[in-house]
């Protein structure tokens, strides 16, 4: 190799190199202060000269590069530290590398949809008591409805001594949100509030059923209210989710804190004559409703004679299954890239 080309060569290994003074130590140096004597002695003088040069070049770029490496190399940000206008700007990380999941993004867009539409977003818990799962809604302790819930439970307990538990379901903001809002009643307003939040089960999984899940609660009340307030507003939304006109429908059902209860179901947009997402039916169960019961009202001090209301609870992955064709439930929690990235 001759000279030039072993500058170039030494001077890029010093421009990528994390401890660029090593460079200084390489073999290259020692072969050729080792090649000196061999020369014929008309022949050193110069030569001498040129591994000099080359020396000196290297030593250059050293210093360039330990200036560069000292100025990348902030220290973490002390947060709770006064602001300091002449510090430089910490290096991210590229964005590239980062992006919201997409049931964050669905998440936010339900939000938003309901916001237009005047209702308020609160958040749940992660872990919760029995008096705000059960109690306020209607299931007193021993309700076989209960069960129903595959609840999980903590070893620690409530004040009661009854076990802490994953909130199974959204509804265990029904209460709260009426509370927390009843003073719109006595304006003359209504109580509009969405929670949409992460909820968990003792589920057998499989393509259609995970341990941890979104739901999106919905809780109205105002004089008044019906199950065609109900409706209506459960259509608008999904008309303008899935960005089309929808046909629904309402089945009876049964929820302890819902007095009529209802199952509120999709005419399958996929399909005309019943295909796998549906099960053939051409309908799809998409989320229990029905009217506040009066005892869920009474325990958050709102007088049922005079108000009424209704609520829903919502499956937020299976909407969003829904929308982009998802067949299997699970890949939402698995953190695999590759079904990631194609959003
Ligand atoms: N919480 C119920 C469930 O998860 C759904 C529901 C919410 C039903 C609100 C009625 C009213 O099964």
């Amino acid at each position: 190799m001759d000279i030039e080309t072993l500058k170039n060569t030494l001077l890029q290994r010093v421009g990528e190199s994390k401890a660029p003074n090593e460079v200084l130590k390489a073999s290259e140096f020692r072969e050729l202060y080792a090649k000196i004597p061999t020369l014929a002695p008309e022949e050193r003088g110069a030569f001498g000269r040129q591994v000099n040069e080359l020396k000196q070049a290297v030593e250059a770029a050293i210093q360039v590069r330990e200036a560069e490496l000292e100025e990348s190399n902030v220290s973490p940000i002390d947060v709770t530290a006064p602001f300091d206008i002449n510090a430089k700007k910490p290096t991210l990380l590229p964005s590239e590398n980062g992006t919201t999941h997409p049931l964050m993004q669905e998440i936010q867009l339900v939000s938003d949809i309901f916001n237009r539409m005047g209702f308020v977003t609160e958040e749940s818990r992660e872990i919760d008591d029995q008096y705000h799962m059960f109690e306020t809604l209607n299931f007193p302790k021993g309700h076989p409805a209960r069960d129903d819930y595959d609840t999980f439970m903590t070893v620690e307990t409530d004040k009661d001594g009854d076990p802490l538990i994953a909130p199974a379901h959204t509804s265990t903001m029904q209460v709260r949100s009426l509370i927390k809002y009843r003073d719109n009643l006595a304006r003359g307003e209504s109580i509009a509030v969405v929670v949409p939040d992460r909820v968990f089960r003792n589920e057998d999984l499989d393509a259609r059923h995970e341990h941890t899940f979104y739901q999106v609660e919905g809780v109205y009340a105002a004089k008044g209210v019906n199950v065609g307030n109900l409706v209506a507003t459960l259509q608008a939304f999904l008309e303008e989710y899935y960005g089309r006109a929808l046909k629904t429908r309402i089945n009876p059902f049964y929820f302890p804190f819902t007095e009529p209860s209802f199952e509120f179901s999709l005419e399958c947009p996929f399909c005309e004559n019943g295909c796998n997402i549906c099960s053939q039916s051409k309908w799809i169960e998409l989320l229990g409703c029905g009217m506040i019961h009066p005892n869920v009202l009474k325990a958050a001090g709102i007088d049922p004679e005079e108000y009424t209301g209704f609520a829903f609870g919502c499956g937020i992955d299976r909407l969003v299954m829904m929308k982009y064709g998802i067949e299997d439930v699970r890949h939402s929690e698995s953190g695999k890239l590759n079904f990631l990235r194609q959003f």
